[in-house]
């Protein structure tokens, strides 16, 4: 989409639909629950980092941004009946704007392999939720089959054009608040955000509004990285994973829909992409929240696993403004977190203050 100068004083209203000159499409309806407007968090270490906080929209991830949009969209062209195939977070959201906009929900999930919290969220909004007993690229690819035969559903998956218009309001939102940062890390599932926040970048940049767009750095569990190997060996094209692993269940994806356009957000942007290991990704969720007191998601904490290794590679120096996308709230998987190590002291009421005066040297 094509934009004249951006001028962010002439704007009014708070999140994504303050930016509705910027959306692509015509709405006769809009379903919102004022998603966006997120909190971006300076580190307590890092010299130049900022954490854009996405667990604070209102199901907890960044999905919301590209819901509204895709919602108002079904809605405004008589979509009855949403489907979308999901690790857990786009259910949620799916499942949310559609009892917003007065719709049916279809949901699509690996049996087993969903976060509780999402799993809850999805069945608290009312999703008809259906299980396969495979990964999210085969519920993925039948949501993409069902839809090319039946068109009555109205598909929520990232393919979808106007999810990607959503999502790219994060961009709009670090440009207003921070200006153009040097580097924005991001977790890579199905890799439609990566490319979202690029374009918002590339059309402000386009504009004249901004004289440049951050690098963009995608950051793979280790165990579900086709995108990250294939910037790492110079590949044109991803080597799927058939089984992805990693206890980051949000981008256990093998085989990304969207890794065209991932790649070309990379490239573009002279950005790169790098792998995490589970424990990398377990550390950075525990640092986040006993640092920074931020509570994220393993999928998001992947994004600052990335980072650390950036900085201690030397790849990226701590003088450079960077921008870490937390996509998800911690609270979205309390299995991962209960299982982080933890004081926990049962106690007689009585001999609290033994207890804790003792514990404290006292
Ligand atoms: N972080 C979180 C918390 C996610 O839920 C996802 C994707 C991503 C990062 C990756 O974003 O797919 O645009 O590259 N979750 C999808 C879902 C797949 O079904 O909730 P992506």
């Amino acid at each position: 989409m094509k934009h004249k100068n951006v001028d962010f004083r002439n704007l009014s209203g708070r999140g994504v639909w303050r930016y509705k000159n910027l959306i692509a499409g015509k709405y006769s309806k809009m379903v919102t629950l004022n998603e966006g407007a997120t909190p971006l968090i300076k580190s307590r270490i890092y010299k130049s980092v900022y954490y854009k906080f996405e667990g604070a929209n209102p199901t907890g991830s960044f999905k919301d941004r590209g819901m509204t949009v895709a919602v108002s969209s079904a809605v405004s062209n008589g979509y009855k009946v949403v489907v979308a195939a999901s690790t857990g977070n786009t259910a949620a959201s799916a499942a949310a704007y559609a009892s917003r906009g007065g719709l049916r929900s279809y949901i699509i999930l690996p049996k087993g392999k969903v976060a509780m919290g999402k799993l809850a969220q999805s069945i608290l909004y009312g999703a008809t939720i259906i299980e396969i007993e495979s990964n999210f690229d085969v519920a993925m690819s039948s949501v993409m089959k069902l839809y090319k035969e039946h068109r009555v559903v109205y598909p929520l998956n990232s393919f979808n054009p106007w999810r990607l218009e959503g999502q790219k309001t994060i961009a709009f939102e670090i440009v207003e608040e921070l200006g153009v940062p040097d580097n924005v890390i991001v977790p890579v599932g199905n890799a439609g955000n990566i490319y979202a926040i690029w374009k918002g970048f590339n059309e402000l940049y386009e504009a004249g509004s901004i004289d440049r767009v951050p690098r963009m750095i995608g950051v793979q569990a280790e165990g579900a990285a086709p995108i990250a190997k294939a910037v790492e060996k110079n590949l044109d094209q991803p080597e799927f994973v058939d089984n992805p692993e990693t206890v980051a269940t949000a981008i256990r994806i093998g085989k990304p829909v969207n890794w065209k356009k991932a790649l070309k957000a990379i490239k573009l942007s002279k950005g790169s992409a790098i792998t995490a290991s589970d424990n990398e990704i377990l550390e950075a969720q525990k640092e986040l929240a006993r640092i920074d007191g931020i509570g994220a998601e393993p999928a998001s904490a992947a994004a600052l696993a990335g980072y650390k290794k950036l900085l201690s590679s030397g790849k990226i120096s701590d003088d450079e403004t960077t921008v870490i996308v937390l996509t998800g709230h911690a609270l979205k998987d309390p299995d991962v977190m209960i299982k982080a190590d933890a004081r926990r002291i049962l106690v007689n009421p009585e001999h609290l203050d033994k207890l804790i005066l003792g514990d404290l040297g006292l």
